[in-house]
């Protein structure tokens, strides 16, 4: 015991002369802390096996380590073979600084949080300091969770490179991890998979959640597990750890959530260096409908001259400073790569993992500019022409390493980013940002029930984290393109998503964990009641989950009225198991898992994919400019309009309705091999159209993965559904989009003319319709099932698709009531199953409509 008090004393002395430290004495204050690591034990018991012929004892730290030594632990120091202008670049990064005190933590406690600024070296770091503790040194190994796949490769390239060491990664079906691995870097998404097959996660002696504060649902879920698994695996005597590293923004939300953490880690402040950061609006306020683009414009303009900007310019003003670029008629003709808007705004969100979350549409939210200080010695000359690379997660790994090499001589670097660059990377030497404010943003419909993609206004603390992406390594400049009085109109931070969106697919994915009372779940923020109930009433009439005990009323009715939360602990079905292991939400996935029916496989993957993807037709209603352009777009508009009549077929195939011209146009775009000159003549988006070969590729590989025997493939030469199988069709979308069942309001009973031609929904009081331009506008089918409610001029239907009556009750049983078999006057007895039958009448209980009586036993 007297040595440790030696220990504790030797530390905070080291902690107290740490506050007089500046940058310029890191280096030496780094010497210092590695000999106290050096001197001390790593609490990690995982590797006290076979460590002896791993471990390799520092020389230089002999007479310390042997003061301080626990008899029962065996020190380790695993040295680093590190390049000396690499071991360089390291001291100047604040964490080193904080390196005893964060291991110190980590040996004492099982859950950390360490939060410092983006850019201080957490991410790069940590996982080295526990590498070097010994950490992975016995069966277990340092995992590293990001949100985003680009942070998850490129950090773990850039660890290796700083190491010397292979370092893996692991993102979606792609990565190089070996039984030698000892740092992995993977996505949430891999990681919450993993505990799916194995609960107490036994590869990891560490588990380090990064980017905690971009509050992804999976680094949510993630935490909460890991609240949970951790003290379980201390239980059995295989400790584990869990760093929960974050930018500087709310940190309470997991510190102070007694749920979570029921004693509160210590958290770990890393103070890095900032340098001030001038920030200019722009004067004018931008429109309601600002996209960015024509601001974007003028900026890509200006940079096809010359950079204005100079060192130390004190401009206040972004539009000031046009002006005065204008005035100057600076015409210098430089050679610039063109940047390319139509691929700017081809910019995929970067929200996270998409492993599970298919259909991710695009368009960036950021734009930096910055030019190359890694190139210190030899000042960026304004007039130099601008080298200018794309920052995205989709962007290939070679692309997006780019970045963080000096552009060729002669040239300064412009990244343009996607929020990837806001929190998740650091380029280096970045001295200017253009921030367009807006962010691309998931956004939950409660009527339809349907997400969608939508670009609003970021948060002040998003916004104030892009500007503090220039001031890195000398005074930056922050260049935005809204004005002020935006600003002060905008969240103070972005709201978790977890709050954002539907749950059920979440909830099916906990419950395949076998996490039963989703509401008694840890979550950092915790969704709200209604959307649980909700998410559980779904997944129950989808099958995904097991009834609750029956109590005469039907289950569903159980679930509508109001009853304790507790009684909300449905375990998944066999069916919920298939359907969660597929990357839909689970009504498209309750499709696919019927898909097999009359090898209709083929077909439900592409309409899931078309589904997913949120409109696959041009939008061709837009204002015209010109006479010209007004006639050209009525041909196209005559053309498509044609085509989907071609494409949604006649007779039995036009009852598909949407979904049918959903498959024809994917069909035939296939067909011609997805070109371009197809789409545009078609009046089909051409990016939607890769988007969905994307996604049929996808689909078809989980499909095949959790039934090998199917053995689906992606054909390009699809044939057209015959008769039958557009039946079968028919009745899988009944059975995914049952909760969206809508019933043609009868003659008898039209109150009021506003329901002429009107469809009646279970949760909708007013009318909603088939809009003009669908398949089924004039078939008007007694019941249809639709995709989501949108509403314009009208609520209108889309995707819609023609039920018969009688599949209703044989398909949605869930939603049904069933009138008494002994109201029935002759039972009959079957002779192929010796059951007794009956003819049972039925009614969509939701409203009570009357539905025809089917035969049950
Ligand atoms: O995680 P945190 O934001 O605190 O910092 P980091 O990602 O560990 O980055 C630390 C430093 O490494 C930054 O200054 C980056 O510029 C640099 N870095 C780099 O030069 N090349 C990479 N591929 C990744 C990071
Ligand atoms: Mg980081």
């Amino acid at each position: 015991a007297r040595e440790e008090e030696k220990a504790e004393e030797e530390s905070s002395d080291l902690d107290s002369s740490d506050e007089e430290m500046d940058d310029s004495r890191m280096g030496n204050r780094r010497v210092e802390a590695t000999n106290v690591s050096e001197s001390k034990e790593p609490a990690s018991s995982c590797q006290e096996k076979e460590v002896e012929e791993k471990k390799e004892m520092s020389e230089e730290s002999g007479p310390a380590r042997a003061s301080s030594k626990k008899p029962s632990e065996p020190a380790i120091f695993i040295s680093v073979d590190r390049l000396p202008e690499i071991q360089d670049s390291r001291l100047r990064l604040p964490v080193l600084a904080e390196e005893q005190v964060i291991m110190e933590a980590v040996r004492e406690n099982s859950f950390v949080v360490l939060c410092g600024e983006t850019g201080s070296g957490k991410t790069t770091q940590v996982p080295q300091f526990l590498y070097e503790a010994g950490y992975a040194s016995g069966t277990g190994i340092i995992g590293v969770t990001e949100p985003r796949r680009v942070a998850a490769v490129s950090m773990s390239h850039r660890v290796a490179k700083e190491m010397n060491l292979v370092v893996s990664y692991q993102i979606r079906y792609e990565g190089n991890v070996t039984s030698d691995t000892k740092i992995k870097f993977m996505t949430d998404g891999v990681l919450l998979k993993e505990i799916q097959k194995d609960f107490l996660l036994q590869r990891y002696s560490v588990i380090i959640i990064d980017e905690a504060h971009e509050r992804s649902v999976y680094t949510d879920i993630l935490i909460g597990l890991l609240s949970r698994i951790v003290p379980l695996r201390n239980k059995k005597g295989l400790p584990m750890k869990l760093i929960v590293m974050s930018a500087t923004l709310r940190v309470e939300d997991f510190t102070e959530n007694r749920k979570l953490f029921p004693t509160p880690p210590p958290v770990i402040k890393v103070e890095a260096r900032q340098f001030p950061v001038s920030v200019h609006f722009n004067k004018r306020t931008p429109l309601e409908d600002y996209t960015g683009e024509a601001e974007v414009h003028s900026v890509c303009r200006r940079l096809r001259r010359a950079f204005p900007f100079r060192r130390g310019n004190t401009a206040t003003d972004y539009s000031d400073e046009m002006k005065k670029f204008k005035k100057a008629k600076h015409k210098r003709t430089v050679s610039l790569p063109r940047i390319d808007l139509d691929n700017y705004s081809a910019l995929p969100v970067d929200e996270g993992d998409e492993d599970r979350l298919a259909g991710i549409d695009d368009e960036g939210s950021d734009l930096e500019l910055g030019d190359d200080a890694a190139d210190t010695e030899e000042k960026a000359d304004p007039s130099l022409p601008l080298y200018v690379l794309p920052l995205y997660s989709l962007l290939a790994p070679e692309q997006q390493a780019k970045v963080f090499q000096p552009p060729p001589h002669g040239t300064r670097l412009c990244v343009v980013a996607t929020n990837v660059a806001e929190t998740s990377l650091t380029i280096p030497g970045i001295k200017y940002v253009v921030d367009c404010g807006r962010v691309k943003k998931r956004f939950y419909d409660r009527v339809t029930g349907v997400s969608s993609f939508k670009v609003s206004w970021t948060s002040q603390a998003s916004a104030n984290q892009r500007a503090g992406r220039s001031g890195r390594t000398e005074p930056g400049h922050c260049y935005r393109l809204y004005s002020s009085a935006v600003f002060g109109d905008f969240s103070l931070f972005s709201e978790a998503e977890i709050t954002r969106r539907p749950v059920e697919d979440l909830v099916l994915q906990m419950k395949d964990l076998n996490i039963d009372k989703v509401v008694n779940f840890p979550f950092p923020t915790t969704p709200s009641a209604e959307a649980l109930v909700a998410a559980e009433q779904l997944l129950v009439s989808l099958g995904a989950l097991e009834e609750p005990p029956r109590t005469g009323r039907s289950p569903l009715q159980i679930l509508y009225l109001t009853i304790p939360s507790s009684r909300l602990s449905c375990p998944i079905s066999p069916l919920g198991r298939a359907m969660a292991s597929f990357p839909v939400s689970p009504r498209y996935a309750k499709m696919l898992a019927l898909g097999k029916q009359q090898d209709c496989l083929p077909y439900v993957i592409a309409v899931v994919a078309a589904m997913t993807v949120r409109e696959i037709f041009e939008d061709l209603d837009r204002p015209a400019g010109s006479e010209d352009e007004s006639s050209k777009l009525a041909q196209r508009r005559a053309r498509l309009a044609q085509m989907r009549r071609l494409w949604a077929g006649q007779g039995a195939s036009l009852l598909l309705g949407d979904l049918m011209v959903l498959l024809g146009a994917v069909g035939a775009c296939e067909f011609a091999g997805c070109t371009l000159k197809f789409c545009e003549e078609n009046g089909l988006r051409y990016k939607a159209m890769l988007e969905i070969r994307r996604l049929r590729g996808q689909l078809t590989n989980a499909v095949n993965s959790v039934c090998p025997e199917v053995g689906v493939f992606v054909d390009c030469k699809m044939a057209p559904p015959t008769e039958s199988q557009v039946v079968c069709l028919r009745q899988i979308v009944l059975a995914g989009l049952g909760d969206h069942l809508a019933r043609r309001v009868q003659q008898e009973e039209l109150l009021d003319p506003k329901w002429r031609n009107g469809y009646k929904t279970p949760l909708l009081d007013e009318p909603v319709y088939i809009h003009p331009s669908s398949a089924l506008f004039k078939t008007l089918p007694q019941f249809v099932v639709y995709q989501e409610v949108l509403e314009t001029t009208k609520m209108y239907m889309r995707g819609v698709s023609a039920v018969e009556p009688e599949w209703v009750p044989q398909l949605l049983t869930q939603y049904c009531h069933f009138g008494s078999p002994l109201e029935t006057p002759s039972p009959w007895l079957c002779a192929s199953t010796g059951r007794v039958k009956c003819h049972c009448t039925s009614t969509f209980f939701r409203c009570g409509w009357q539905l025809p009586a089917i035969e049950m036993d």
